[in-house]
Order: C-alpha cells, then sequence, then structure tokens
C-alpha cells in the first residue's frame, strides 16, 4: 500500500519518540512491501516560535492532505505562560477539532514482566485489558469560556448526536472484545450526564442489543479501576472524565510513557498520538519511553490504514521487547541495566524483522497475501 504520514513531533520528548514510531513504520514498510511517505509539520511550542501560531495554516493543510498523523506531544514550561495569548495546547486542541478526530481510543494493557511496575499488587493486575474511549471534540474542552479578572466561566454542552457517534465506536469496539461497556458519567449532578446516559442507553438498546451495558458514576469509576481493573473492557466516556481517568489507567501499567492512543473521526486522517505529554524534565537526554508513541503507530496501521496484520505484528514486537527487558530507566528494575529511546526502538525493530523473516519462510501462520503492496 501507499500512505502518506505525516508527522508533527513537536515538543520536548515529542520529536525523540516521533522518531522511533516512524522508525518503526519504515522497518514495517520495508518488510511488508508498503511505501509510506512521511512529511513533518510544526505544531505546539515549536510552531508559536517560528509563526506565533500553535496550529499554522500549513500544517493543517498537510495534515488534511495526509492519510494519518502521528504526534509527539505539546507544551513545555517556555510556554506556560498564563498571560500567553497563545498557548502549545491549543494547537493540539484545535487539530482535533479541524480532523473531526471525536473518538479517542486509549489502550490499557499490563504488558508481561512488567506487573511489578506498577505500585498496585500483581493480583489485581492480573487479566487487565481494557480500552478507554474519550469523546475528544466537545465538553468543557470546547464551550463557550469567559475570563474576567475575578470570575471565568467554562460551558459543557453536548448534543445527542455527539454521544451517539462515539457512543457506536465504543459498542463496535466491545463487540470485538469482550462484549461489555461501561458508560462513565455524573448523572447525579449533570445535565450533559443525564442526556449521556439516556442517549447511550439508547443507542446500545436499538442497535447493540447484545452488548452488556453498565452506567457508572466518575468518582465511583475512579475507584473501581483501581480496585478491580480486570472487571472493564470498554469504558466510555466525555472528554474530561476520559482525560482524567486515562492518567489514572496507565498507572495500571506501570508507566505513562506506555500508553498509546487513536483519535479517529468518520473520514481519513486519524491522528495517532502518545497519551503522555512532552515530559520538559528529561526531554533531550535520550530515556523517553517510546513505547507509547510505537504503540500509537501500531494504532496507525491498523485503524489509520487498516492494516490490521502489521499493527499487530507491531504490538507482538513491543510485547517481546519489553519481555526481553528492554526498558528505558523509569520502567527498568533497579539495578538492571536499561535502555535508551532508540535502543527500544532498535529492539522493537529487530523484532519486526524477525516477525517477517518467520512470515517469509511460511513458520507464521499469517496469510501472505492479506499483506500485499
Ligand atoms: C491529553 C492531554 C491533552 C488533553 C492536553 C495536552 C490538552 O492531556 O491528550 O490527554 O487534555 O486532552
Ligand atoms: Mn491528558
Amino acid at each position: 500500500m501507499r500512505a502518506k504520514i505525516v508527522t508533527l513531533p513537536g515538543d520536548g520528548v515529542g520529536p525523540e519518540v516521533t522518531a522511533q514510531a516512524a522508525a518503526v513504520l519504515n522497518r514495517i514498510a520495508d518488510c511488508f512491501g508498503h511505501v509510506f511517505e512521511f512529511e513533518e509539520a510544526l505544531i505546539g511550542g515549536c510552531a508559536i516560535d517560528t509563526s506565533g501560531q500553535p496550529l499554522p495554516e500549513e500544517t493543517l493543510a498537510r495534515c488534511r492532505r495526509a492519510d494519518a498523523a502521528l504526534l509527539g506531544a505539546v507544551g513545555g514550561p517556555k510556554w506556560d505562560d498564563p498571560h500567553a495569548a497563545v498557548r502549545p495546547e491549543q494547537g493540539l486542541l484545535d487539530l482535533r477539532r479541524a480532523l473531526g478526530v471525536y473518538a479517542n481510543l486509549r489502550p490499557v494493557r499490563v504488558w508481561p514482566g512488567l506487573d511489578a511496575a506498577a505500585p498496585l499488587k500483581a493480583e489485581l493486575l492480573r487479566g487487565v485489558d481494557l480500552m478507554v474511549v474519550r469523546e475528544l471534540t466537545g465538553g468543557l474542552y470546547f464551550g463557550r469560556k469567559e475570563r474576567e479578572p475575578d470570575r471565568a466561566l467554562d460551558t459543557c454542552v453536548y448534543s445527542a448526536a455527539e454521544i451517539e457517534r462515539v457512543a457506536r465506536v465504543a459498542c463496535r469496539l466491545a463487540a470485538d472484545r469482550r462484549g461489555r461497556l461501561v458508560s462513565v458519567d455524573k448523572a447525579n449532578v449533570l445535565e450533559t450526564s443525564r442526556l449521556w446516559r439516556a442517549t447511550v442507553a439508547r443507542v446500545v438498546a436499538e442497535e447493540f442489543p447484545r452488548i452488556r451495558l453498565e452506567h457508572m458514576l466518575v468518582d465511583a469509576a475512579a475507584m473501581r479501576l483501581i480496585q478491580r481493573p480486570a472487571d472493564f473492557d470498554v469504558i466510555l466516556t466525555e472528554n474530561m472524565f476520559g482525560d482524567i481517568l486515562t492518567d489514572e489507567a496507565s498507572v495500571l501499567a506501570g508507566s505513562l510513557g506506555l500508553l498509546p492512543s487513536a483519535s479517529l473521526g468518520d473520514a481519513k486522517p486519524g491522528l495517532f498520538e502518545p497519551v503522555h505529554g512532552s515530559a520538559p524534565d528529561i526531554a533531550g537526554l535520550g530515556v523517553a519511553n517510546p513505547y507509547g508513541a510505537i504503540g500509537s503507530a501500531a494504532m496507525l496501521l491498523r485503524h489509520g490504514l487498516g492494516l490490521e496484520i502489521e499493527g499487530q505484528i507491531v504490538e507482538d514486537a513491543v510485547s517481546a521487547a519489553i519481555a526481553e527487558g528492554a526498558l528505558t530507566p523509569e520502567l527498568a528494575k533497579p539495578g538492571k541495566p536499561w535502555s535508551d529511546t532508540a535502543a527500544v526502538g532498535e529492539a522493537v525493530c529487530a523484532r519486526i524483522e524477525e516477525a517477517a523473516e518467520n512470515a517469509a519462510s511460511g513458520l507464521l501462520n499469517l496469510n501472505i497475501s492479506a499483506l500485499g503492496a
């Protein structure tokens, strides 16, 4: 397949982890006969520095021409002035909105060998494999805002149509997984949550009667996520709750640096980015964890380009590289050697090559014709 991929490295550790994710995509292209054309564009603080805009028009135009967008991270202390006219984060929010990527998929799993990396007891982590579907283009993030010296306003607005479309995405994912959906809201207090609950219930009843749906209040869900995380299959929630719950859920995996995400709309391009931020404290040191970015590249292959098998091969390569101990400092066991960002990328690429050789020699039960260029 031929595909155009725009990379948006951004700020802080963004360029370091994006480089490894792009290397993984290149290795997949080489091994499986695809042609990926890469184009880079500016977003966030580095874009403010060169053009005064966190999302320059040229960047958006490049994204619109691409089949998929791979983003690193935005933001940093340099642009943190609360009185600044523009902020890096606004570039990311504007991009999500402009591309119409309303469904943000954030899978959380506990990789074999990493159960000791999380502060929770290993027995609680057994079998954790959940997917958060976060609504990404509505709610408090995009409502009307006002600021006066001593008063401020953020409004939370959701339409039934906005809830329906993201609920369908979550239901389709649940149908392909264990068939269970927990919809998270604050319906005991918020009017938007009452609409959310009624709308999700209707979509499930009318269109996905086989899905087992449970509604959960967000405070209870926050608690359940650390008490009984393995109970969850797909979690569906609005923008702000999803932002908060996915940082919490990353603790289950052992590091925020491990979490990938895919942001999807009704049309291409999807936007693929690690859940972590720009981590300015470790930027430039070569120790940032690239697994979140590499996992996002796997989601780009699967959800963005429809290359299901190649996405699986990247995820298997990640699993193998983690199991063989290719871990950045925050995950390496005390006293054990750690790998830098580039070494982790190389470990994943080596595993991809192994998988390609095995496939070529017929050792893997792959449908080779499905891999055709
Ligand atoms: C995320 C980030 C962003 C968000 C910020 C950088 C605007 O925290 O992707 O989770 O809140 O959505
Ligand atoms: Mn966040």
